[in-house]
């Protein structure tokens, strides 16, 4: 196992798609997943083969498709859901199932009405029977984040021994604190005596908006997979977004860990993702949101157009995002104002500039946004002739 490598174990397809109205079909979900290939994700979660026919077809025929990715379709920890996931995935290049049961106290009590000795059970069953189709095979144990921390690293241990190659920690409800989450991680690496026989996976969700910091706590102390989705789809709040991982990753250099994505293209997939799920991505959203790379207010505006690394941490470039955004609103200062008059071709002084900053806050007082029509018509006419024509060609 590459040591520093974090595995993309990206599962729009699955957990993203469960997204109330974010049913895909089969031509949708194989447009998609050449995509997330393209963008160099390590692993694709195609879908839960056994819920239903539709589901089946889709991971059948993107396991077909796909030539360097993994392809991975989901089951229980029972014996039909593992055999239909197995038929699923037999043309994939790199299948793996994805298997699992609930480790949570709550969830052996209340879903399963069970006992913790039954959950082991079940569990090392499901591995050996999906180990019969495939070498690759990856254990989740739903609900880590609130099981007993002993149980867990017990149950672990056998799946491993059991053949798992993956060992998937979820925090399923999203309750974990990153602190915590870390810990849980760590409590395996140094309990579970076979854990260097697999790769620990994160999978978290954002229920308290701890997803991405928890799955980087997850790597930071020894997970070397984090399962996510393009904007963070998810069920409820949704999961871990891919696309802030790979970008904290690649931000913090002295963590020493890196992933294969090509984020030139996270940006279009981000769009393309959201068009065909029919989630607008809010405006915030980090990385891909379309204010992420929008200066606003004078004092960033000022700082942003003398250097922009002042306030941008991620050249806009590098993300496959537009080139920065100076918004002109209420709120911007005369620095913005002369930025973007030039742009749109005037030369004026600074005296001249002084009098249309009055005129410009009068018009933003009244709008959310000041657009470049606005600038134009608020021009006085004996101003008019400061258009520079040189410019205006430039720009045009
Ligand atoms: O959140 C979760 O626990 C899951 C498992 C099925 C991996 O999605
Ligand atoms: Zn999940």
């Amino acid at each position: 196992m590459p040591h520093n490598k974090i595995y993309i174990f990206d599962t729009t397809l699955r957990d993203g798609e469960q997204v109330p109205g974010c049913k895909l079909n089969t031509k949708e979900k194989i447009e998609l997943a050449l995509s997330l290939e393209a963008l160099g994700v390590d692993i694709i979660e195609a879908g839960f083969p056994i819920s239903s026919p539709g589901d089946f077809e889709s991971v059948n025929e993107i396991s077909k498709i796909i030539k360097n990715a993994t392809v991975c379709g989901l089951t229980r920890a029972v014996q039909k859901d593992i055999e239909v996931a197995a038929e699923a995935l037999k043309y994939a290049k790199k299948p793996r199932i994805h298997t699992g049961i609930g480790a949570s106290d709550i969830h052996i009590k209340y879903k399963f009405n069970t006992t913790r000795e039954d959950i082991i059970d079940r569990a090392i069953r499901a591995v050996k029977l999906a180990k019969n189709f495939v070498d690759d095979v990856e254990f989740y144990a739903e609900d880590a984040g609130r099981a007993d921390m002993r149980f867990l690293a017990q149950l672990i241990e056998k799946v491993i021994t059991a053949g798992a190659t993956v060992v998937n920690i979820p925090d399923t409800t999203g309750y974990c604190l990153p602190g915590q989450y870390g810990e849980i991680i760590a409590f395996l690496k140094n309990n579970v005596t076979n854990i260097d026989k697999a790769i620990i996976s994160c999978h978290c969700h954002n229920d308290l908006g701890l997803a991405t910091a928890n799955s980087i706590a997850g790597v930071m102390n020894g997970a070397r997979q984090i399962e996510c989705t393009i904007n963070g789809l998810g069920e409820r709040a949704g999961n871990t977004s891919l696309e802030e991982v790979v970008m904290v990753l690649k931000q913090h250099k002295e963590l020493g860990l890196y992933t294969n994505v090509d984020a030139k293209l996270l940006w279009p997939l981000s769009r393309q993702v959201s068009e065909v799920m029919r989630v607008p991505t809010q405006p915030n959203k980090a990385i891909v949101g379309a204010n992420a790379f929008s200066h606003s207010s004078g004092i960033h505006q000022d700082g942003f157009l003398k250097e922009a690394t002042t306030y941008e941490i991620i050249d806009p470039l590098e993300v496959g995002a537009d080139l920065s955004k100076i918004v002109l609103t209420a709120r911007s200062g005369r620095s913005a104002l002369a930025f973007r008059l030039h742009k749109l071709g005037y030369q004026f002084n600074r005296d001249e500039i002084d009098v249309l900053y009055q005129i410009f806050l009068q018009v933003a007082d009244s709008k959310k946004e000041v657009m470049d029509n606005d600038l134009h018509a608020m021009i006085p006419s004996e101003l008019q002739v400061k258009e520079d024509k040189g410019a205006m060609a430039m720009h045009a």
